[in-house]
């Protein structure tokens, strides 16, 4: 898939004829923002980016380009409709892993957003939010002023969210805070207004194991029972994204934001340490101009792709650049490295009698779909307004909560060398900070009130568990000095066996509630991965055939921690080293955190934009 390399240089040198913006706009075309001087470019129109972008341009004498990789989506069912969702039209195509020795050698493809609203777009909707310690841990690793009460108020700002039927919350056992909400911002958020039953049977299961419901799982104690909240907008029954609430709400009054679709930003380009602009590539003739920001450039090109852009820039560590022939403006050695993923794995079952209809009935009886359909298009209600396949009841459980083995598990994690689990060679900065960052994890693992994992039944074939605290790293290393090349993606999942503890105690705790008397009743057989195996032995070895490393959640490869650390930004987003170069988005995190990123992600936009505003005075 790698298209030949072909370097066209077009000079960015001194006497640029900056051309005049127009101020017409909207989508433009490539020739529009060449030679074209803006206050602000922000590479990527993904979540963030176009969060930032909707802010920035606020201020109408504000100008912004956004240059994204992808098309728009043409308004689908597959994006829009959740019971529709099939994302696979807009993912990145050019990504597979090296093979991966703690999964039995496998390779995996590199699920990620290539779209106009990038991972927002084809998500699965999901907006939880971490347990408030977390984000002491990020503070802790440098992140100061990213509290979780520091971003309770984005949170709110970020969304509209709408309360559920009061009868329907309590019959379905939806606990939370309005005051934890927003009621005015642009991503709506909801839950889902209809459920399966089989939901309650296995509610009552984990009660019955002690586990308790959270009182308000997005309030900052994030472990406990559930019911999944959404990025639903429950009016038009229709997924709520970065292009709906920050371009399409917006555009038409905007005349200064400037939006190209189908564009590499192949890399910053800087006078000295200074960043002047962003050199963008069209990917079907590979020529390349120029454009230029007077005040930032932004890179928000996700977990992925913003070390990527950042290493071609010349940002990164100084012997990786060096090998390439790229001329090193700062050498930052964190650029790709403290890469993490949220793992995952799918537990199969048979019913003898499972309750109809279920989360497998949407695709297993055209009779139900039909019946579903029509509710939809009449009411905008019913199951299409799930993701499909997903049920509503989860449970977000502490290492201790999932588990009476839970000391000999921290002692088994505190007895790794930091340096074994890394790749060899590893920056002494970059270990430094790793240790900082595991000694942050210790204290999560031992904690009450942080989330190490999750489990959610979909009340038909499938359980999934999800590995939220990996103490793994993987690298997200450029090989090639050219763009249209893929980063290589080495997640080393199960790099530390721990990990793989984690994971073994989920699937414990997962078996014990599928035992349950209320679960028992409906008959149900464990199919994959394992087929009732109990030897612990041939249990592992049939979860490294099955751990998938990835649910897209990659992150945290450009850092918001100490420089000393291997940190990349600081607490300002600002790329260590040089001037006029921030990032935002999901590569500054320093941590995973307990629940999918998305949700923090808009508060953390929302945060940026106006730290960004004010220190340009915009
Ligand atoms: C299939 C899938 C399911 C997911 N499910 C959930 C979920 O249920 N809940 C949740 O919270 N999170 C989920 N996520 C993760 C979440 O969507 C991402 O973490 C989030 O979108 C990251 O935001 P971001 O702005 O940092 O990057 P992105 O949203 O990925 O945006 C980055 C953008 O930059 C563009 N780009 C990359 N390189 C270049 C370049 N060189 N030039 C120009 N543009 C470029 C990309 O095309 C992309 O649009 C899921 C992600 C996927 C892919
Ligand atoms: C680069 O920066 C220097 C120092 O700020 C300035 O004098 C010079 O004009 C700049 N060069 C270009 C090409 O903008
Ligand atoms: C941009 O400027 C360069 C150098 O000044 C010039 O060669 C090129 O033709 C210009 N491109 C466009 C699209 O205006
Ligand atoms: C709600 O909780 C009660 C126990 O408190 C349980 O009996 C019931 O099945 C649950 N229902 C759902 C839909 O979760
Ligand atoms: C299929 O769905 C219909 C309509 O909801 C229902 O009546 C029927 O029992 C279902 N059949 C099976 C086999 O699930
Ligand atoms: C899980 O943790 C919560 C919060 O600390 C606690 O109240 C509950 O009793 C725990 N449940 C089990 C089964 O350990």
């Amino acid at each position: 898939m790698l298209l030949p390399i072909l370097t066209i240089l077009l000079s960015a040198a001194a006497q640029i004829e900056a051309r005049a913006f127009a101020r017409n706009a909207v989508v433009i075309e490539r020739g529009e923002a060449s030679n074209t001087t803006y206050d602000y470019i922000i590479a990527g129109g993904g979540l963030a980016g176009l969060t930032l972008a909707d802010r920035l341009t606020e201020n109408l004498a504000v100008t912004v380009l956004v240059v994204e990789a992808g098309p728009f989506d043409q308004g689908e069912d597959a994006i829009l409709v959740p019971g529709k969702y099939n994302p696979s039209a807009y993912f990145w195509f050019n990504s597979i892993s090296p093979p991966q020795p703690g999964l039995l050698s496998q390779a995996f493809f590199v699920i990620m957003g290539k779209v106009v609203g990038g991972g927002s777009a084809i998500n699965a909707m999901f907006m939880h939010r971490p347990a408030a310690e977390e984000m002491s841990s990020w503070e802790t690793l440098g992140a100061k002023g990213w509290g979780f009460n520091d971003l309770l108020p984005y949170y709110k700002k970020s969304e509209t969210f709408t309360p559920p039927d009061p009868t329907f919350a309590e019959q379905h056992n939806i606990s939370y805070a309005a005051s934890n909400h927003g009621s005015n911002g642009p991503i709506y958020t909801s839950y889902a207004a209809y459920d399966y039953p089989g939901g309650g049977n296995w509610w009552t299961a984990a009660m019955n194991l002690g586990q308790k419901k959270a009182v308000d799982i997005n309030g900052g104690a994030a472990v406990g029972l559930f019911y999944f909240f959404r990025a639903l907008n429950p009016f038009t029954g229709t997924r709520s994204y970065s292009k709906t609430g920050h371009y399409d709400r917006v555009i038409a009054t905007r005349p200064n934001y400037h939006l190209l679709p189908s564009t590499l930003v192949s890399k910053v380009t800087f006078n000295g340490t200074r960043a002047t602009g962003v050199e963008i590539m069209d990917p079907t003739t590979l020529v390349k101009t120029n454009a230029y920001a007077k005040k930032e450039v932004i890179v928000s090109a996700g977990g992925v792709h913003t070390p990527q852009i950042l290493q071609l820039s010349g940002i990164g560590p100084k012997a990786l650049l060096e090998s390439l022939n790229i001329p090193v403006v700062v050498d930052l050695p964190g650029v790709g490295a403290n890469f993490q993923d949220q793992p995952s794995l799918a537990i199969g079952y048979n019913f003898d009698n499972n309750l109809i209809p279920n989360g497998g009935s949407l695709a297993d009886n055209a009779t139900y779909l039909a019946e579903q359909q029509a509710i939809y298009d009449s009411t905008k209600k019913g199951a299409l307004t799930m993701i499909a396949t997903t049920g509503n009841q989860g449970l977000a459980l502490s290492l201790q909560n999932a588990t009476t083995n839970y000391q000999s598990i921290i002692a088994h994690a505190k007895a790794q060398n930091p340096a074994d689990i890394y790749a060899s060679g590893t920056h002494p900065d970059v270990l430094r900070g790793y240790a900082a960052q595991r000694a942050q994890q210790y204290a999560q693992l031992a904690s009450k009130g942080s989330p190490v994992g999750s489990v959610f039944w979909n009340t038909g074939p499938e359980t999934s568990i999800y590995m939220l605290k990996p103490l793994s790293r993987g690298t997200c290393n450029i090989n090639s000095n050219d763009i249209t090349a893929s980063p290589v993606v080495d997640f080393r999942t199960l790099s530390d066996d721990t990990d793989l503890e984690f994971i073994l105690a989920l699937f414990n705790k997962n078996r014990e509630i599928m035992q349950q008397p209320s679960i028992q009743i409906l008959g149900p057989t464990e199919t994959t991965p394992a087929n009732g195996e109990t030897d612990v032995e041939m249990l592992k070895l049939a979860l490294r055939g099955a751990i998938q490393p990835s649910t897209a959640h990659q992150c945290c490869t450009t850092p918001m921690m100490k420089r000393k650390y291997g940190g990349v930004v600081d607490r300002k987003m600002l790329v260590y080293g040089t001037k006029g170069l921030s990032v935002v988005g999901v590569s500054m995190f320093p941590l995973t955190i307990g629940s999918a990123p998305s949700a923090t992600l808009y508060a953390a936009a929302e945060k940026a934009a106006d730290i960004i505003m004010k220190r340009n005075h915009t």
